[in-house]
């Protein structure tokens, strides 16, 4: 059965009935092609990939036209999961015009179907334009990783109970600002669950419990394809690390043992032509 893409009504659907929503991030072509193919829901380019592709320290440097670079290959290989760009540190936060032009980037050439940017209040205004302008805006509060230095550092938030009310209220900012959705990242379970059932709009976490409306996690944690660092939240379902390398292992010894390429891997001329560049008098 051909299935279709998904919408922004299906994800409330699916808030409404209780069934789970299911999110990875990519940044490829082949990774995008195969999550789509799994049936997720969504997919996230997120700015991660200045640390799980790029292998930089932190998510800062990466520009507009790294994450467009990005959402193109995967809008080419997503047919049907709703694409969310990451709009990148200091795309959004200078100022309203800034917010809504580079907004309007991800979807005229990245092919993104939303945009997702980080914190509540300070950027309240860029959301409001954005979503006014016609272009889905999902949330990110909890762990904001463009602010990390401020938090200090990778931390879980709303541990205290001022910190907690905070991100609740953020998460109805969030909605009352137009978000079709809002990620919650590194958020105690409890906290997650208030927001769940305080807001209408669906909740996707990232380290935040099993009451959120839906949940992420980085692709390279789950295939265990980034080897600095697993969060304590990410399960690693596989160790393609460990895969890829047994692979250029075995590639490497076969050159050497003089097996690679075998019969198979090789062309041929024919005969008859072979004869006459080896006699040219033929
Ligand atoms: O950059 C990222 O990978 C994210 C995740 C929370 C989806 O923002």
């Amino acid at each position: 059965m051909e299935r279709k893409k998904i919408t922004i009504p299906d994800l409330l659907d699916k808030k409404k009935n209780k069934k789970p929503i299911t999110a990875l991030t990519a940044y490829d072509f082949p990774s995008a092609s195969i999550i789509d193919e799994a049936g997720f829901d969504m997919i996230i380019i997120g700015d991660s990939v200045a640390m799980v592709v790029l292998g930089l320290e932190n998510t800062l440097a990466v520009t507009v036209d790294d994450m467009l670079y990005h959402s193109k290959a995967v809008a080419r290989g997503a047919k049907h999961a709703f694409l969310v760009g990451d709009m990148p540190f200091m795309s959004y936060q200078v100022s309203v015009e800034e917010a809504l032009r580079n907004a309007g980037r991800f979807v005229k050439e990245g092919n993104c179907d939303a945009v997702k940017l980080e914190g509540a209040s300070g950027v309240i205004k860029q959301v409001e334009a954005i979503v006014k302008a016609g272009i889905p805006v999902m949330g990110h509060i909890g762990l904001t990783p463009q602010n990390a230095t401020q938090l200090g550092g990778f931390k879980v938030q709303g541990k205290t109970s001022a910190s907690a009310k905070k991100i609740i209220n953020d998460a109805i900012l969030l909605e009352q600002a137009g978000c079709f959705s809002v990620i919650l990242e590194c958020v105690p379970d409890e906290i997650s669950k208030i927001i769940t059932s305080k807001v209408s709009i669906p909740t996707i976490g990232i380290g935040a419990g099993a009451d959120c409306d839906g949940q992420v996690l980085v692709t390279h944690d789950v295939l265990g394809f980034y080897k600095k660092f697993t969060p304590k939240f990410a399960k690693k379902y596989a160790d393609i690390s460990l895969d890829i390398k047994n692979a250029v292992e075995q590639f490497k010894k076969e050159v050497e043992d003089k097996k690679f390429p075998g019969k198979e891997n090789t062309f041929h001329i024919d005969e008859k032509e072979l004869k006459k560049i080896k006699n040219p008098s033929l």
